[in-house]
């Protein structure tokens, strides 16, 4: 059983060689659902195989959907047969990128009923910008027993301002949009790479929208999107975590198959730590010939720093010589990792959305565990850097969102293995 694995890493060696990024796990958990808005069969390449898109999967196949692996990062889905609207929460509790189902559901039905979503714990998680949009084009949304009931007569284009930049309620927008009458115009959207990533696949499929990656996007309505074949984009996240494993480690990594544009907060962050990244078409170096210097982080929506890399970066910081703020942007609470850490050693002072960071020479092996996907990859950083032997427990969260991290990292010299862990947790 997978949730009752830990990691044992042996920290110290320095991560050396190539590693190829996966495609990106919060592209692939919207572009899955968007297939519902398509008639015929969309072939979907360079998925992550990971736990979230089983998920999604599952939970498509549920509503009568017919999804075939052509091999384990392709897959074909075929939407055609599915005449459901509802999404259970049993399914849906299990992922917070399950919200996506209530856009694309009410774009082809006019109609969806989806639990509230569930996912990682940052605090309080309001959909209240989604449901803003989905009212603006005409549906009323009502909120029952934990489940979202959206329905529409028509789906009429409309002016949408979000009153706070969002990554979710921007892509369901569009999603809720794409087969609307008129012209619907998102302003204050999210930037992300991976609202470009799924304008770029709904247009593949013969929707029409533009100005994705700014902060305005066009929606132009179509009759119907059809089928056809669409390559993920890499994961940033993912890039950046390996970045930054690399350079807390001392090592040389050339981390492939990324677009180093995506990164470039990351990289001018490592840069001003005293990491040396070089940048080419498709991949990108990073290594270290000196001590890791204090930095300031303040987490940001794209093309800020980004905050699913605020707790690797932590990690990297409570290492540094002299004392580091990470101020973190978006989210109330993403700091809960840092009880984890201060078991390792770190000196870390948590003030709401602030960690004051004092680095230490050397953080020690200890048992930690997983608080959340990204807490999760930060712990694993800590323990490749930190004395002796450290066990990283609840893995069901980093599984949720890397590709075989322990074998990527272990293809780059780490001393890092998955072990089965009984009933006793021993
Ligand atoms: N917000 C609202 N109202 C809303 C929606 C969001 O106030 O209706 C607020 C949130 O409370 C938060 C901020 O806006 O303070 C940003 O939230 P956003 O909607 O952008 O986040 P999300 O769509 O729920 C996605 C990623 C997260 C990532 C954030 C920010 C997916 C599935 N999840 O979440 O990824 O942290 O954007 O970039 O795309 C992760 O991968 O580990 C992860 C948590």
């Amino acid at each position: 059983m997978r949730t009752l694995d830990k990691l044992l890493i042996t920290g110290g060696n320095k991560l050396q060689g190539e590693v190829s990024v996966s495609g990106a796990k919060n592209a692939v958990v919207a572009i899955i659902p968007a297939a519902l808005l398509v008639e015929g069969v969309c072939r979907v390449e360079n998925v992550p195989d990971i736990h979230d898109v089983t998920v999604i999967v599952d939970m498509l196949v549920e509503l009568g959907a017919t999804v075939k692996y052509i091999n384990k990062n392709t897959i074909e889905i075929d939407c055609s047969k599915v005449n459901c609207y509802t999404a259970p929460y049993e399914r849906v509790k299990k992922m917070r990128a399950s919200y996506y189902l209530l856009g694309a559901l009410l774009g082809r039905f006019k109609k969806a009923e989806v639990a509230f979503p569930g996912g990682c714990d940052f605090g309080y998680r309001p959909i209240d910008q989604h449901i803003k949009g989905f009212e603006a084009l005409g549906a009323s949304v009502e909120i029952e027993h934990g489940i979202i009931h959206a329905s529409a007569e028509e789906l009429e284009a409309a002016q949408v301002y979000m009153d706070v930049v969002s990554v979710g309620a921007t892509i369901n927008v569009m999603l809720a949009a794409v087969k609307a009458k008129g012209t619907t115009i998102i302003e204050n959207a999210a930037r992300e790479p991976h609202i470009v990533d799924v304008a770029n696949f709904l247009n593949a499929m013969g929707a029409n929208i533009k100005g994705a990656g700014t902060d305005v996007i066009k929606v132009i309505g179509v009759e119907r999107l059809t089928g056809g074949t669409y390559s993920i984009i890499p994961d940033q996240i993912e890039a950046g975590t390996f970045m930054i494993a690399a350079a807390a480690t001392g090592g040389d990594v050339l981390i492939k198959n990324v677009i180093p544009k995506h990164l470039e907060s990351v990289t001018a962050k490592l840069i001003e730590m005293n990491v040396n990244v070089e940048e080419y078409d498709d991949s990108i170096r990073v290594y270290r010939t000196g001590d890791i210097v204090k930095a300031n982080v303040k987490t940001l929506p794209y093309p800020g720093f980004p905050t699913d890399l605020q707790p690797p970066i932590t990690v990297l910081l409570s290492v540094a010589k002299g004392t580091s703020i990470v101020n973190e942007g978006v989210w109330d609470s993403r700091f809960q990792y840092v009880e984890e850490l201060k078991r390792m050693g770190a000196n870390i002072k948590v003030e709401g959305r602030i960690a004051v960071v004092e680095g230490v020479k050397k953080l020690s092996g200890a048992p930690v565990k997983a608080t959340d996907l990204r807490g999760g990859a930060a712990m694993v950083i800590a323990g490749l850097i930190a004395d002796g032997v450290t066990e990283v427990y609840q893995l069901e969260h980093i599984d949720r969102g890397y590709e075989n991290f322990e074998l990527k990292l272990a293809s780059l010299g780490a001393e890092i293995k998955r072990v089965s862990v009984n009933s006793k947790g021993k």
